[in-house]
């Protein structure tokens, strides 16, 4: 619900995983920073995409493409004519809405056959791009968006979602470019580059991890709709007319992933998509619950040979694979996945939050806990002295020492220990270990496990095989 994510929000700020950007200055919407948590979580997700993509899959490479491209690019992909969303402006409060969640919005509050009929007139609309049907739509349902009365609309209008710039010094329409709003175009314009030089073969995938920019109107919901995020897209090049089965099978692999993570399969599922965007012939999201309800956290799409074609055509240069097993040259056709960065450290955190309630009857007592996969944890282990004297501190130093350079350590002396541990659970580090004065007498520890919050005592030179066997 609503009050789990706000608390879900004030968390993430209060202890360093995500600050609003340029904050001193009231911040800039739909854009975020993440802190010193923060970037190590979104670094572990990062990582594990990375690895599971690439270096576990035989036939997929990784590349890190710039997010300037030729202008031509975005001709090409369609994004200069077709990457827009319909809006529509409430001339009285001067607020700008995205037609479709205006309607969706609206829809909420309607009976289910009901809804179902509306959505299915504005995808319609949509699809026909009637944008005085879209706007007598809104008029006749008289949608409202929290305001009494009539609300007085401009006409629906189309927005390009692309933010461009100028490269160099001359201003004029040429030097114009544009920040890439997804990743995938860097994959297309390479894939004869990467094919030979990889001796690639069909079929084959390639994978990038980077920004794209997005001029997002309605930016909500704290990172779930960021103006500049951060995608995981890989395209995987097929031969013509193996589109379907290959689309299926990255359906199956991209959900193993997803509860690879530990999260219930309750809270995932598949939508398909109603309307398909220019390029696919085919497209599914994979569907997270967030405390606001089931939202796309990633797409899988068939998207044809559509951009190789249209890059062929563009750039008038050959795009084309010859294919030995059948002695054929085609243009491949494409199956990609893409996900956010930023929507999987938002489902991450959000699934792993709790607040427990660890009352007795002698004492009221509770804790906020964020359950996170030890692999994807910020910090490992924390290493804690009972006291700061009798050479402890030396000992937890030891311990520190040689554990460091195999994951993140957080050394920490000061404070009683049950306060050390909740500031760590806050941060969801899954161990925490105690050097006490029997460390001094029989090298034994205290390791206390995050989420039953139990402790036992083990040899301090069995620590680091301990936690990395659980995080590998
Ligand atoms: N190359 C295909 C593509 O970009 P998309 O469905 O537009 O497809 C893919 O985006 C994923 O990128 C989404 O599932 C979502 O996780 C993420 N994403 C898209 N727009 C976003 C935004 N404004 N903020 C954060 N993440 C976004």
């Amino acid at each position: 619900d609503q009050n789990t994510f706000q608390a879900i929000i004030s968390h993430c700020k209060e202890y360093g995983f995500v600050f609003q950007s340029s904050e001193i200055y009231d911040g800039l919407s739909a854009v975020y920073d993440y802190g010193q948590y923060g970037a190590e979580l979104k670094k572990n997700i990062k990582d594990y995409w990375w690895k599971s993509m690439t270096q576990l899959h035989e036939n997929i490479v990784g590349i890190d493409a710039a997010i300037f491209m030729h202008p031509t690019t975005w001709k090409a992909s369609g994004h200069v004519d077709n990457f827009s969303d319909p809006m529509i402006d409430n001339k009285d409060s001067n607020k700008r809405y995205r037609v479709d969640h205006l309607i969706e919005g609206y829809a909420d509050t309607l009976e289910a056959a009901d809804k179902t009929a509306l959505l299915d007139q504005m995808e319609l609309l949509l699809k026909e791009n009637d944008l005085p049907g879209l706007k007598t739509l809104i008029e006749e349902k008289k949608i409202k968006c929290g305001v009494s009365g009539t609300v007085n609309w401009t006409d629906v209008r189309q927005f390009n979602l692309m933010f461009s710039t100028q490269l160099g010094s001359v201003t004029d329409e040429a030097s114009e470019i544009y920040l890439r709003p997804e990743t995938a175009q860097g994959i297309f314009v390479n894939f004869l580059n990467v094919q030979k030089t990889g001796r690639m073969k069909v079929p084959f995938g390639i994978a990038q991890i980077g920004k794209a920019f997005r001029n997002e109107i309605v930016a909500r919901q704290f990172i779930f709709r960021m103006r500049e995020f951060e995608q995981m897209e890989m395209q995987f090049f097929i031969r013509p007319g193996t589109q379907k089965e290959w689309y299926e099978k990255w359906k199956e692999e991209r959900m193993q992933w997803h509860l690879s993570l530990g999260v219930d399969p309750a809270k995932y599922h598949f939508k398909d998509h109603v309307k398909l965007a220019h390029y696919a012939d085919a497209a599914v999201d994979i569907e997270f619950e967030f405390p606001f309800g089931f939202k796309e956290v990633e797409g899988i799409h068939s998207r044809t040979d559509f951009d190789l074609k249209q890059h062929q055509e563009h750039s008038r240069k050959k795009i084309q694979y010859f294919d030995t097993e059948i002695n054929q040259n085609y243009v491949p056709y494409v199956i990609e996945t893409s996900i956010g960065l930023d929507r999987m450290f938002l489902l991450t955190i959000c699934n792993a939050y709790a607040e427990e309630d660890l009352s007795t009857p002698e004492k009221a007592d509770s804790r906020v806990v964020l359950k996170l996969p030890a692999k994807l944890a910020p910090i490992k282990l924390a290493i804690f002295p009972l006291t700061k004297k009798d050479g402890l501190p030396e000992i937890a130093r030891e311990l520190m020492d040689s554990c460091k350079s195999a994951f993140y350590c957080f050394y920490e002396e000061k404070d009683a220990i049950g306060r050390r541990y909740r500031r760590q659970d806050a941060i969801g580090t899954p161990f925490c270990v105690t050097i006490d004065h029997q460390t001094k007498e029989d090298g034994t520890v205290t390791i206390r496990h995050r989420d039953s919050m139990e402790q036992e005592r083990v040899p301090m030179s069995t620590i680091k095989q301990l936690v990395l066997d659980k995080i590998s």
